[in-house]
């Protein structure tokens, strides 16, 4: 069957923040939140800092799992390396019978990547930190749905419906609030210029004019 990542919600273009797992040459488990981009139905692109598990695991076996979840507690125990051992199902790839892999056992979906490639440069104009950054590209060689309402986290639509709450309370309270807002409302629209879709930029924009209309200095 053709590999198609739309099937888990995944579109061409946008990014997605999912949960990749890897396993060490010692066979133990890493997982950690990561930002992925679709390239193509069958092909993603991450961008990784070096220094960490996931980077030097990726390095090592050319092969890795995305998870697609949108458990908060995943994401904050694959974020604090507090996942426990048990949360994870290993597992051997088709092809290659003796290298093991794992998956998040309660994720959405999950898929098995290969790199394609992966090239390293140093930033020093990052503007998260100056340091060697990875850039990997990789092709998605099978996709296992366990929930058919599998749905990636996407984090424009979160920073959208923060920037509208504020939106509908920005004239009812006081000035420093509303200076709050509005500083809370350009790291929204930044994010969403980022990783939205074509809806969600239509929105903020809409929102952003409104807010003129009204006066307020954006
Ligand atoms: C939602 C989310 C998305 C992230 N995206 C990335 C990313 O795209 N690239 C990156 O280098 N770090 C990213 N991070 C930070 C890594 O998860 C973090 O550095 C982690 O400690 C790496 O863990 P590891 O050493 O187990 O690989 C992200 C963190 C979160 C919470």
């Amino acid at each position: 069957m053709e590999i198609d990542l739309t099937e888990v919600g995944m579109h061409k273009g946008q990014q997605y923040e999912i949960i990749i797992t890897t396993i060490d040459k010692d066979g133990k488990s890493n997982a950690a939140p990561f930002g992925l981009r679709v390239l193509e139905n069958n092909e993603i692109f991450l961008r990784i800092f070096e220094g960490g598990n996931t980077i030097k695991n990726i390095k090592e076996n050319k092969e890795f799992i995305v998870n697609v979840t949108a458990d908060p507690l995943m994401f904050t125990l694959a974020t604090t390396n507090t996942i426990p051992e048990e949360y994870l199902t290993r597992i051997s790839k088709k092809t290659k019978s003796n290298e093991k892999l794992a998956y998040l056992t309660d994720a959405d979906a999950y898929f098995i990547c290969e790199v394609i490639s992966l090239k390293t440069s140093f930033r020093e104009d990052d503007p998260i930190k100056a340091t060697e950054i990875n850039f990997i590209k990789a092709e998605v060689v099978e996709i296992n749905i366990k929930n058919k309402c599998a749905k990636p986290i996407n984090r424009a639509i979160h920073a959208l419906i923060e920037a509208l709450v504020n939106y509908s309370r920005i004239n009812i309270v006081d000035e420093k609030t509303q200076e709050y807002f509005l500083e809370r409302f350009l790291e929204s629209e930044r994010i969403i210029k980022r990783v939205g879709n074509e809806k969600e930029k239509e929105s903020i924009q809409i929102l952003k004019e409104n807010l003129i209309s009204q006066g307020f200095d954006l």
